[in-house]
């Protein structure tokens, strides 16, 4: 008896003391992480574009070039934002293009049915989109209307957008004020077709994309457009088999898929008042990324074994309950350490199925559900989303390093997570980087990191923490979570060895 209750005693503190460890295999390493994975996403919902991204050309209280704000440029810009998508989402299957060019006088109004029941006055259009684009030097993303529009509708504003040669379109681009084609390469087939997008089938809609892709070639100046179909929500994984059969993979550059983390969709809670069941309950919505990821992609494998066409999840993030006092319709949330560890653990499941998800937009950049930017009249704010996308950028374009991670569990009640999330890569420079989460709500994680292949001799690292989950960034206090340095990490021979603090992220650069 004695001795099973000392062996029990002994288990017991093994699994207390147990340490989490990870191989890397430094020299190794054959796909690229795409940089498009940190895209965003920009719809004309709320205050994302009016208030958030556009002023107007007149405001003399807050700085901006053509209306658009200066102080949001900049945060892009630091934060190498590669794609924006624009203008929907749901908005973008009742928009029709023409009503936001020409002088803005003239443009018609229409009513935002889908969010909040506002009046667009279309003073925000291709024109502004496309520059505004410019200015932060990311490639434009745009969701053509399938839903409510015509091929026509889509086919002429390829040509207005990316047409070089002489045609009505790019006569009329020339009148408004642009004589170069802005050569947009991203073009989303509709969005969201079995829902807002016109409740279809899939087989329907593998029919309409056929038909609406066949149009929207001819006008890009021999440079080839990328054309990603609406795909799946979540685990419809019918919708991705029905596209990848039916249409012809030489139409067809990405597929779609759409997965919101939330807890249930009637009972939402609040983005920062929330216990740790609901924090872990969040988790177990977005880590579940990896299995949909795994297995959209295996019936991806079966038509396309050479993995031509990408897995585009362009739409991501927590979703909450708006924040009291706002409209309902305008998807307004606070963002809080529980997202930066949702963005964190997000982006290393992408990193790791880089062969695959090529591109992907977190929904949405500003003042909208997981957004990196708060605004405020004249106020900014980067959210601990806004850090983490900003730390882990120097992965972009790096080749993804293969690592084994052996992790503890993160248990709450009878259920359990792992407790570490992680991934590696090696830049154009031989600089490697490896980003660590501890998604455990309470216990500092150690990890033990072997390092194969390549003699590094220095580490340094970055931290995003808060004392709490529920710490966030606000008006008042707008610098309460950002990155520190992080100093918990010693190198000794070919083991590096990290501790990190309950709900953090980490980056660490080995050279
Ligand atoms: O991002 C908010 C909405 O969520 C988008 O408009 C739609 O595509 C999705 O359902």
């Amino acid at each position: 008896m004695k001795k099973i209750l000392l062996l029990m005693l002994l288990l017991k503190t093994s699994a207390i003391f147990s340490q989490n460890s990870i191989v890397i295999n430094a020299d190794l390493g054959k796909d690229k992480i795409s940089k498009q994975i940190y895209g965003h996403f920009s719809e004309h919902l709320g205050r994302c574009i009016y208030g958030g991204f556009y002023v107007g050309e007149g405001n003399t209280k807050i700085a901006n070039t053509q209306g658009v704000r200066n102080d949001v440029v900049d945060a892009l810009k630091k934060l190498k934002v590669p794609n924006l998508r624009w203008p929907g989402g749901c908005f973008a299957d009742t928009y029709h293009w023409k009503d936001g060019v020409g002088p803005k006088k003239d443009r018609p109004t229409m009513v935002n049915t889908w969010w909040g029941g506002v009046t667009e006055d279309n003073s925000f259009g291709t024109h502004d989109f496309l520059n505004m684009c410019e200015l932060i030097g990311a490639e434009p993303y745009l969701s053509a209307n399938v839903g409510s529009g015509t091929v026509q509708e889509v086919s002429e504003w390829i040509q207005y957008t990316n047409f070089g040669g002489v045609s009505p379109m790019s006569k009329w681009r020339g009148e408004n004020g642009r004589e170069k084609p802005w050569d947009v390469k991203y073009w989303g087939v509709g969005n969201e077709a079995w829902g807002c997008g016109g409740n279809m089938t899939p087989e329907f809609y593998a029919n309409i994309y056929r038909q609406y892709a066949t149009f929207m070639t001819g006008w890009t100046n021999d440079k080839k457009i990328f054309r990603i179909a609406s795909g799946a929500s979540s685990s419809d994984y019918h919708w991705t088999e029905v596209l990848m059969r039916e249409i012809p993979h030489n139409m067809l550059e990405g597929v779609a898929l759409h997965h919101y983390s939330v807890i249930d969709w009637n009972k939402k809670g609040s983005a920062k008042d929330f216990s740790e069941e609901q924090y872990f309950q969040i988790m177990q919505r977005a880590l579940l990324m990896d299995e949909l990821i795994i297995k959209h992609s295996t019936i991806m494998d079966k038509y396309d074994p050479d993995k031509k066409i990408a897995l585009v999840v362009d739409e991501w993030g927590g979703w909450y309950d708006v924040e009291a006092g706002t409209n309902p319709g305008f998807l307004f949330q606070q963002n809080t350490m529980r997202d930066a560890i949702l963005a964190g653990a997000t982006l290393n499941i992408f990193h790791n199925h880089s062969d695959r998800v090529r591109m992907a937009n977190l929904a949405q950049t500003v003042n909208v559900l997981q957004a990196v930017i708060l605004t405020e009249g004249e106020k900014m704010l980067l959210t601990p989303t806004y850090h983490v996308m900003e730390m882990y950028n120097v992965h972009q374009d790096a080749t993804l390093l293969p690592l084994n991670l052996k992790t503890n569990e993160y248990a709450f009640g009878n259920e359990k997570l792992p407790a570490i999330s992680a991934s590696a890569s090696r830049d154009e420079k031989g600089v490697t980087h490896i980003s660590l989460v501890n998604i455990d709500a309470k216990n500092n994680q150690e990890i033990a990191i072997e390092l194969r292949g390549v003699r590094f001799t220095s580490v340094t690292g970055r931290i995003l923490n808060g004392e709490k989950l529920q710490d966030h960034n606000s008006f008042e206090s707008p610098q309460q979570i950002k990155p520190s340095v992080f100093k918990q990490a010693t190198i000794s021979g070919t083991t590096l060895k990290v501790t990190m603090p309950a709900h953090s992220v980490v980056v660490l650069e080995l050279k």
